[in-house]
């Protein structure tokens, strides 16, 4: 394969790991457009902008150096220099985070930063993944995928993830958390149902391999 996947997803969808294993399999480049507004979250809060200041965020964001290295095998993200791929997966940057991407003149300066990589990487081959690739960063990839899961399922995913466990404590910890980050990132991009063209995988009863194994069919249809 050679050319853009575009893969789409609510948290906790799985799309992070799987495209990552996509990407490892079929020798592709892998873009996780997520990591650049965890990384602009970092940055604001890093320079106490007031996140609901939307000028004062996006001046910030435009000014920004974003490093992102497109190696599956390490995925990687730095920030005018500093490597922030550990901090942008804290709690505060995710309870933050959709101050940021509701923010459209963030989205415009990271969207089109996002289509020079896919521009760049075409030739070797590349798998984009976020909540807008299939419809506004890559509407015309050469494949794209919309992975989806009930509510339940990825719920547990993402305990799993953050507190190693899906037991009762875990679930209710995690319940707030994605409900509320799915309520706030849907106001701005429809990411949970496929748009035109789009191929939609419900992962819910699916196990990981199960998961990567549909998408490499899909690929090579
Ligand atoms: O942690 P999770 O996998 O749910 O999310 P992520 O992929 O790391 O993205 C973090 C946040 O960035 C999301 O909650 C969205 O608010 C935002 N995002 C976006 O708005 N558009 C994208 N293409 C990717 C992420």
């Amino acid at each position: 394969f050679r050319g853009v996947i575009a893969v789409d997803g609510p948290s906790g969808s799985g799309k992070s790991s799987v495209c990552r294993a996509v990407a490892r399999q079929l020798g592709l480049r892998y873009l996780d457009t997520g990591a650049m507004y965890r990384a602009v979250t970092w940055a604001a809060l890093d320079r106490g902008v007031d996140l609901a200041d939307r000028r004062a965020v996006a001046t910030l964001c435009r000014a920004l150096v974003l490093d992102i290295t497109t190696d599956p095998a390490s995925p990687g993200i730095a920030v005018d220099g500093v490597d922030v791929t550990g901090a942008i997966r804290q709690t505060r940057i995710s309870e933050s985070v959709s101050a940021i991407a509701t923010n459209l003149d963030v989205r415009a300066d990271l969207i089109a930063r996002q289509q020079a990589i896919l521009a760049e990487e075409k030739g070797p081959g590349i798998i984009a993944e976020g909540r807008d690739i299939t419809t506004v960063v890559a509407p015309d990839a050469d494949v794209r995928l919309l992975l989806t899961a009930d509510e339940n399922a990825r719920i547990a995913r993402r305990a799993r993830e953050l507190h190693g466990t899906d037991d009762a404590d875990a679930l209710a910890a995690t319940h707030a958390q994605v409900a509320t980050r799915d309520k706030r990132d849907s106001t701005v991009v429809d990411f949970l149902a496929a748009a035109d063209g789009v191929v939609e995988i419900d992962t819910s009863a699916l196990t990981f391999d199960q998961v990567v194994a549909t998408v490499l069919r899909v690929v090579s249809e």
